[in-house]
C-alpha cells in the first residue's frame, strides 16, 4: 500500500460525511474467466481500492453513516489453509480490522443474513445497480425487507440511490499524494516510450517493440499495462483500438505507440507518441505531425483552472481544421467545417479524458448544459490525433484524399494535472518534437 493508511480514512470519512444518512454497499471485483478454467490476473474495482485499499476478490464494503460507532465493515474471504495454498495469501476477518480500518468483518458468506441489520435505519441505500448481478438481489431483498416491516418498525430507506456522483467525484480531483503516485506512473510510461524509439527500426515486429515498452513496465515495478498497449504500423494505426500488435515495422512508415503502465495501486498512466520507423519523416508525414503537434500544444495551454475540458478539445479542433485547409485536405471556411463535422473522417475522437485509477477515469464532464470546470487537482489526458484513410467515406463537398497521404496515422497524447498556475505536464519525459523523432 503506497497511499497512506490514513488517506484511506480520510476517503472513508469524506465519503460518509457526504452519504448523509444512506447507507452504501460498494463490492470488490470478481474474478473473472479468462478460458475454460482459467482466470485472468486479478483487478480490484476502482471505487472499492479507492476507499478500502484491499486488493482481493469476494469482499463487500459497507459505509454506514447511521452507526457512527462502527460505519465501514468489510466482508471478506475468510482465512481458509487450502485455498491459501492453491490461490494465496488472504487476510482475513482479523487483517481486515487491523490492517485495512474496518470497524467490523465478517466472513463473505455471512452477507445475505447479516446484510438486512447492517442496513437497518438507513435514510437510503446507495448501490450501483446493473453491475453487480450477484449482491443486487441481497440489497433488493434486505431493502423489501425493510419495507414489509416499515409500518411496525417505524423506519425504511425511501429509495436506492446511485453512489457514483459523491464517490466519483471525489476521485475526479486528485490529492498530492495521488498526484505523486500518477507521476511515478507517467515516469515510467514516459521511459518505455524513450527506449522503444531507440530500438525501433523496419523488419521489427510490432510485437518486438510493445515487449520492449512492457518489459520496462514489469522492471520497474509496474503491475503491467493499463489496457492493451497499441503498437501500430503505418496504417494500422488509423485502427484507433488496433490491440493485435501483429504487423511488421515498414521502412517509409510511421510508429504510433499508445502503452502505459498500470502501478500496484492501480494508478495509471497513458501516452502516445508517433515517428518514422526509419528515423526520417516524409514531407507530408512531417506537414501532418507539425500540425498535431501545433494542435496538441495549443490545447495544453488551454489546460488552466476555470477552463474546461471542451474548450481543451475545441481548441485540439480549431488547430487542425486550420492546418488542414491550408494542407488542402479539407476545403470551405473553418467556422463552416466546425459547425458541420466535416473533419470528423480525420479526426473522429475527443481530445481527452479524465486519468486516475481508471484509464478513463470517472467523474462527470458535463453537469446538465454546462461542461465541468477544471479544478487544481483533476488529471485529463490531450491527445488530438489525425488519420487519414479511406476507412470512413469523406463528406460532400469535401476534397477526395490523395493517396500520398494515406496510411498515415498520427496521435501525441500527454498526461496533464490542472494546477494553481495551469498545468503540468506529468509526462513531458516522453519527448515529440519534430527534432526528436528523427534520427
Ligand atoms: N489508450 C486509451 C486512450 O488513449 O484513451
Ligand atoms: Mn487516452
Ligand atoms: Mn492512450
Amino acid at each position: 500500500m503506497v497511499i497512506d493508511p490514513a488517506e484511506f480514512q480520510q476517503r472513508r470519512s469524506r465519503f460518509i460525511e457526504q452519504l448523509g444518512g444512506v447507507a452504501a454497499v460498494i463490492p470488490a471485483s470478481p474474478l473473472v474467466t479468462h478460458h475454460a478454467d482459467v482466470e485472468h490476473a486479478f483487478r480490484q474495482n476502482s471505487d472499492f481500492w479507492y476507499l478500502t485499499g484491499f486488493d482481493e476478490p469476494g469482499a463487500v464494503a459497507l459505509f454506514l453513516p447511521h452507526r457512527p460507532e462502527n460505519p465501514f465493515v468489510l466482508f471478506v474471504q475468510p482465512k481458509e489453509p487450502t485455498a491459501e495454498v492453491w490461490n494465496g495469501f488472504r487476510w482475513g476477518c482479523e487483517g481486515a480490522v487491523e490492517r485495512f480500518g474496518a470497524d467490523l468483518a465478517h466472513p463473505l458468506a455471512e452477507l445475505p443474513e447479516r446484510l438486512g441489520a447492517y442496513l437497518q435505519g438507513a435514510e437510503g441505500i446507495a448501490f450501483r445497480v446493473g453491475r453487480h448481478l450477484e449482491l443486487e438481489p441481497l440489497v433488493l431483498k434486505a431493502w423489501g425487507q425493510q419495507l414489509d416491516r416499515a409500518p411496525r418498525s417505524g423506519q425504511a430507506a425511501l429509495g436506492l440511490v446511485a453512489p457514483c456522483p459523491i464517490l466519483h467525484d471525489l476521485r475526479l480531483r486528485k490529492t498530492p499524494a495521488e498526484l505523486v503516485r500518477l507521476r511515478e506512473a507517467a515516469r515510467i510510461s514516459a521511459e518505455a516510450h524513450e527506449l522503444a524509439r531507440r530500438v525501433t527500426r523496419p523488419g521489427l515486429g510490432e510485437r518486438q517493440v510493445q515487449a520492449v515498452i512492457e518489459q520496462h513496465f514489469l522492471e520497474q515495478g509496474a503491475r503491467g499495462p493499463a489496457y492493451g498497449s497499441i503498437v501500430a504500423g503505418g496504417d494500422n494505426a488509423c485502427v484507433l483500438h488496433y490491440t493485435s500488435n501483429s504487423g511488421t515495422l515498414m521502412g517509409g512508415e510511421l510508429l504510433l505507440i499508445d502503452a502505459g503502465c498500470s502501478l500496484d495501486d492501480y494508478y495509471n498512466g497513458d501516452i502516445t507518441r508517433t515517428y518514422p520507423i526509419n528515423g526520417r519523416f516524409s514531407p507530408e508525414q512531417r506537414d501532418l505531425y507539425e500540425l498535431v503537434l501545433a494542435a496538441q500544444l495549443a490545447a495544453i495551454e488551454r489546460v488552466a483552472p476555470g477552463a474546461d475540458a471542451e474548450q481543451v478539445h475545441d481548441t485540439a479542433v480549431r488547430v487542425l481544421v486550420e492546418g488542414l485547409l491550408e494542407l488542402g485536405l479539407l476545403s470551405g471556411s473553418v467556422e463552416q467545417v466546425i459547425e458541420q463535422g466535416a473533419y470528423r473522417h480525420l479526426y473522429m475522437h475527443r481530445t481527452g479524458h479524465w486519468l486516475g485509477l481508471d484509464v478513463h477515469d470517472v467523474g462527470a464532464y458535463r453537469l446538465g448544459e454546462h461542461p465541468v470546470p477544471l479544478e487544481v487537482g483533476m488529471v485529463l489526458t490531450v491527445e488530438p490525433g489525425l488519420y487519414i484513410s479511406d476507412r470512413l467515406p469523406v463528406p460532400e463537398g469535401q476534397p477526395a484524399i490523395d493517396p500520398r497521404w494515406k496510411g498515415i496515422g498520427i496521435r501525441i497524447e500527454d498526461d496533464v494535472a490542472v494546477t494553481a498556475q495551469g498545468h503540468e505536464v506529468l509526462t513531458a519525459a516522453a519527448l515529440k518534437a519534430v527534432a526528436a523523432m528523427e534520427r
